[in-house]
């Protein structure tokens, strides 16, 4: 129970006002971090035209602000509202996800998929996932989404060849993206997309004298754009976003481009990899991550 300074007991409206101001800061603290090239009153009137976050959405984000330095790593708010959408118009049924966190992204994805629909989502550090989880319960999505621990680019090589994936977002270490753009491109059907994030890193993939993960992220930009395989545009949202859609192998018609179970390109349900076949399922092994999260957004 809250108590006021008075000594009163504080009722429930009060609560939820003391609440929803703690986790409004919560959004709001974002954007001196993640808004590339906005003031604070042009990303305000930018987070307002967007769908406001559940309750649940602004829980997590305050959870996950509570972790510290960290928190840098949650994707902002209305890159959330994009990805949701993106689902949708993708009419997404199996979303792959590698940099889970604290499942900020996870839920965005999931909110977007029709029942039935699957997010596989690849992390390395269980510590994260466990918050993670608790919030895609609350939000009523957890049947939706599957976690898979460890070193990303071993688990992605486990995927089965069928169902063919609808949207991929890469979130995880950037010296990753060029093994999990390969890993990925080719189970991702014709007509569906493949997201990346921090594709401008905070400015300095732009520096042909960048290095470290700036370095990594231009040259990982470079293989995206010359890849014949897709259709690319890179956007100024939050740290850079390349959305890339996947074109149908040269020769080929129209077929094959509606989302996975729907048609020649993926007949089975979501997810038919036969159980027990991954032991590695909500279980970390390896430490290719920094499991503080430094260095990484
Ligand atoms: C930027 S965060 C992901 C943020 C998340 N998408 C969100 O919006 O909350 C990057 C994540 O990648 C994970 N990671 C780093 N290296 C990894 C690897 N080799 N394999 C799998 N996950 C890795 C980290 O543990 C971290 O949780």
């Amino acid at each position: 129970m809250n108590r006021i300074g008075t000594g009163r007991t504080r009722s429930a409206e009060e609560n939820t006002a003391v609440e929803n101001t703690a986790m409004e800061e919560a959004v709001m603290a974002e954007e001196d971090i993640k808004s590339l090239g906005l003031d604070p009153v042009q990303y305000r009137y930018l987070l307002a035209q967007a769908e406001p976050p559940t309750p649940v959405q602004r829980r997590l984000i305050a959870q996950t602000r509570a972790l510290g330095p960290a928190s840098e790593m949650q994707i902002p708010h209305e890159q959330g509202v994009l990805l949701t959408l993106l689902c949708r118009i993708a009419a997404a049924r199996l979303v792959v996800e590698v940099g889970t966190f604290t499942g900020y992204s996870t839920l965005a994805l999931a909110l977007g998929l029709p029942p039935g629909g699957r997010v596989l989502t690849f992390d390395i550090s269980e510590e994260w996932t466990g918050v993670a989880l608790a919030a895609w319960r609350d939000a009523g999505v957890a049947e939706r989404i599957e976690t898979r621990l460890g070193p990303a680019a071993e688990r992605l090589r486990e995927l089965p060849e069928e169902p063919m994936i609808d949207l991929v977002f890469l979130d995880a270490d950037k010296p990753g993206y060029d093994t999990y753009w390969e890993l990925l491109v080719p189970r991702v059907r014709p007509g569906g997309l493949l997201l990346a994030d921090n594709v401008l890193y905070a400015g300095e993939a732009a520096d042909p004298r960048c290095t470290g993960n700036g370095r990594a992220i231009r040259l990982f930009n470079e293989r995206v754009r010359a890849d014949s395989r897709v259709e690319s545009v890179m956007l100024p949202l939050a740290d850079g976003l390349t959305i890339a859609r996947r074109l149908p192998p040269s020769g080929t018609g129209p077929s094959g481009t509606g989302p996975s179970g729907t048609g020649p390109s993926g007949t089975g349900p979501s997810d038919t990899r036969p159980s027990g076949t991954h032991p590695s399922r909500m279980r970390t092994s390896g430490s290719e991550a920094s499991p503080s999260g430094e260095g990484e957004r």
